[in-house]
Formats: C-alpha cells, structure tokens, sequence
C-alpha cells in the first residue's frame, strides 16, 4: 500500500498546481462538475491526510470529527467562513488560505461595480439591447443620468490589503476616502481619514465593504446601517453577502434612499430566484467572480498547494488561518 499522503481535491483548479500536487502524493479530484454534496465531502475527506477544498465546500465540526487522518486542509479563498476554525484547531489541523494574491484583482472589481452602479452601465447595456435607443432617442438630456465618482466621498469598511487596494484606486479617481477598520493603521501614503461607522456612512457618496465574515461582521449592515447611508449613495459588496441585510437592502433601493448598489456576493450563493434584488434595476449582480481572472485564480491554486504540501512535509503552512495551532 502507498506511504505516500493522500489529498482529495473537491475542485480541478487553473494552472498545473494539481498536476504538480499528484507528483508527490495521492491525490483525488471531485470528478464532476460543481461541489461535491455534502455525502461525498465527508467519505472522501474520512479517507484523506489533506483537504484542498474551496468557499463552497463547508468544512464543519461534524465533519472533521469523521476525519481522523486529517492532518492539513487548504482552502483556495482568502474568506474561511466556510470552515470551522474553531474545531480545526482543536483537532490540532492547520487551515491554510490565499491572502494577497487576490487583493488586485478583487479590488479592480469593486472598482468595476462601483463605476457600472454608478453610471448604470448594466442597466444602459440592457436598455440598448432591449432596442431602446431608437432614431428619436439618439441623445436625451436626461437620458440614463447616473452619478459622478470622481471627486465623490468612498467610505471603505475594512481596511486590509483589499481595502487598501480600492482605496488606491479611489485615490487614482479623485476621490476623498474616508475608512473603518476595526484596527487602525498609520496608512499616510493612502491620504485617508479613519471615520467612526456611523460618521463614515452619513459621509460617503460610495461604502465598499472589504470586512471578512465573522460573528462580529454578520449583519454589520442591517437595517439601521442602510439608514444611516447619505441619501443616493452606492453600496458596493464583493467580501461576503452575510455581511449585508439584503431584505433591508432591497427596501432601501426600492424606496430611492439608496441610488443604486454592485453586488458579487450574496448571503445565499447562488442568489435565490425570489430574491428582490433580482427584480432591481439599480441593482448590479455579478456571480462572486471577485478573484476570476486567470493569472489570480492560478496564484491562488499555487499558494493553496504551497499551504497543503507543507502542513503534510510537517512545516508551517505559508498562510495559515488558525496559527494557534503552532
Ligand atoms: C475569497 O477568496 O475568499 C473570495 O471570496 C473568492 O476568491
């Protein structure tokens, strides 16, 4: 019987990262297309020295408890909401993630839903298609009228390294940033002003939100939060959908007090049928594509077998989520 270790995959990934990875050890890839459900994560993670598995596969208590030989589990994200940190580390396995990689690249899509909110790009582009723009249209003043962004106020939430990266851009833009962060920074090449929550949202022309998902995040723009937004404003999410109430959000764009909001991310992936949100025309949806280019995609499934090969060689993982358990 092979020593060697034994991986499964939940996902084939960009680039020759699995390819590398099956050289040195045992490796199992889902073979069908999407998630693994739940059944065949568990009997296939039960058999396994390492997972390398992606936001989509929840890695929870119950499950790691079926797992005795798991000795590492590597996430291609940087969110790890999906998996039980808690219970990993009581278990003593390491979890690794993929920050920096993806900063760049997540934030230029912020940035893309930003502007296309705030010029209504995807609803100019639908109007267009629709047949629309006819002979005694050809150029209205008022025809499709959105927003400025340069010289408007950003209000970032979360200032980490995507936070920062979308601030540079807000820079580039002309605009005045102002950011929340539960830790503060000295950041002076970002010329930011750090703002109370409530202060930032009465302030801001455009809020972007670059906090992770944690119990102290969850819901952190709810009802009252919306509320507080200058009226008009822009809500821009691409970190996690649990982080926004989308009922209250939804009411908010459908009564005007909000002008429009960029959404990738979603509290139920994919987004529900029935969601309002949906039904929106100020509303930009993009299927959680923050970190889908190729080049990011491939760093990202490079540093996520960097992480598994060393947890199972016994080193610390590069990037590792609960370092506590060093
Ligand atoms: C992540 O990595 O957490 C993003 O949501 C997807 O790239």
């Amino acid at each position: 019987m092979s020593q060697r270790p034994r991986v499964f995959a939940t996902r084939a990934l960009a680039g020759d990262a699995l390819r590398e990875l099956g050289r040195s050890l045992e490796l199992e890839v889902w073979p069908e297309p999407g998630a693994p459900p739940p059944a065949a994560l568990r009997d296939r993670t039960a058999r396994a020295d390492g997972l390398l598995c992606l936001l989509t596969d929840r890695v929870d208590a119950e499950l790691l408890a079926g797992c005795p030989r798991l000795r590492a589990i590597s996430s291609v994200s940087v969110g790890v909401d999906h998996i039980d940190l808690a219970a990993a580390s009581a278990r003593r396995i390491p979890v690794g993630h993929t920050p920096g990689v993806l900063t760049e690249t997540t934030a230029d899509l912020a940035f893309a839903l930003l502007l296309a909110a705030a010029r209504r790009v995807a609803e100019a582009d639908r109007w267009v298609r629709a047949g629309g723009w006819r002979p005694e249209r050809v150029w209205e003043p008022d025809l499709l009228l959105g927003r400025d962004v340069h010289g408007a106020t950003l209000g970032i939430l979360g200032m980490g390294a995507i936070g920062q990266a979308v601030a540079r851009r807000g820079r580039g833009f002309g605009m005045r940033v102002l950011a929340w962060s539960r830790t503060r920074r000295a950041l002076p090449e970002l010329e930011l002003e750090w703002a109370p929550l409530d202060g930032l949202l009465e302030r801001s022309h455009f809020v972007s939100i670059h906090v992770p998902l944690t119990e102290q995040t969850r819901g952190l723009v709810d009802a009252r939060a919306l509320a507080r937004m200058r009226p008009g404003a822009v809500l821009v999410n691409t970190a996690r959908g649990g982080i926004v109430d989308e009922a209250a959000l939804a009411l908010a764009l459908r009564e005007g007090r909000l002008a429009a909001a960029g959404l990738d991310v979603f509290a139920r992936e994919p987004i529900e049928a029935e969601s309002p949100l949906l039904r929106l025309p100020n509303v930009v949806l993009t299927p959680h594509i923050g970190s889908a280019s190729q080049a990011t995609r491939e760093r990202m499934a490079q540093l996520a077998v960097s992480n598994l090969l060393a947890a199972l060689r016994g080193e610390r993982m590069p990037h590792c989520a609960n370092p506590e358990v060093y």
